[in-house]
């Protein structure tokens, strides 16, 4: 199955799509996991994107979409795919119907009022890729699932994330109406408990 994301920061698409990715047996492609990985190897995209991020605005199109383009060419995705983060614009989504037509599309739909909470207190690891809450956690230094030190993102500061949220509603929530359109969108309630949120994914996908 090809597989979109979609969702404002902190919906919870990260954290959805460890288990819906595997439940599918289709590989996680996070385009902003991608650009951290690429600011960490000191790569010409790692750089370029870095100051885009670190203000909360899109990374440009042409970048974005000739990254995915290169992702999406690779053999494990011959089976399909489960895009986090990308399309984020309606040309992205029109280059992505070029490359390889997506089959559904997942909106998780959480309230702004949430949002800020969920990033401002969320924690990740580095070593083994979950995502966490701080008030869920006894330590919110150390990952509870491998023991290595979690980290802050630079990006969930507060006025970083309230330019994130502005960005979203200007430049990617219109997407929604793009994959209404065309029948390809389920819109799922994103302010359950994780599971519950899950549960619902994998049966709208029946
Ligand atoms: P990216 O890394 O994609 O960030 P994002 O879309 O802003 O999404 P987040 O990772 O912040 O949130 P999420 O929905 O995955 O939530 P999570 O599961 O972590 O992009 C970063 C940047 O890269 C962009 O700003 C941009 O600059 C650039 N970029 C990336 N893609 C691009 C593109 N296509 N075009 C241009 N630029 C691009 O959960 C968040 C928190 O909530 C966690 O603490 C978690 O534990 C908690 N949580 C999750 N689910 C629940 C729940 N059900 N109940 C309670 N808490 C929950």
């Amino acid at each position: 199955m090809k597989l979109i994301f979609l969702g404002p920061p902190g919906a919870g698409k990260g954290t959805q799509a460890l288990g819906v990715s595997s439940s599918l047996n289709i590989p996680h492609i996070s385009t902003g996991d991608m650009f951290r990985s690429a600011i960490k190897n000191e790569t010409p995209t790692g750089l370029e994107a870095k100051r885009y991020m670190d203000a909360g605005q899109l990374v440009p199109d042409s970048v974005v979409i000739a990254m995915v383009k290169e992702r999406l060419a690779m053999d494990d995705c011959a089976n399909g795919y489960l895009l986090d983060g990308f399309p984020r614009t309606v040309e992205q989504a029109e280059a992505l119907k070029d490359i390889s037509e997506p089959d559904a599309v997942v909106n998780i739909d959480v309230p702004d009022e949430l949002l800020m909470d969920r990033l401002t207190g969320r924690r990740v690891c580095p070593k083994c890729a979950g995502t966490f809450h701080i008030s869920k956690l006894n330590d919110p230094t150390i990952c509870p699932v491998c023991g290595d030190t979690l980290i802050h993102r630079d990006d969930d500061k507060p006025e970083t994330i309230a330019n994130r949220l502005s960005v979203y509603h200007a430049q990617t929530a219109p997407l929604i109406g793009y994959y209404t359109d065309n029948g390809k969108i389920r819109t799922i309630p994103g302010d359950k408990k994780p599971e519950e949120v899950q549960k619902a994914i994998l049966s709208a996908l029946e």
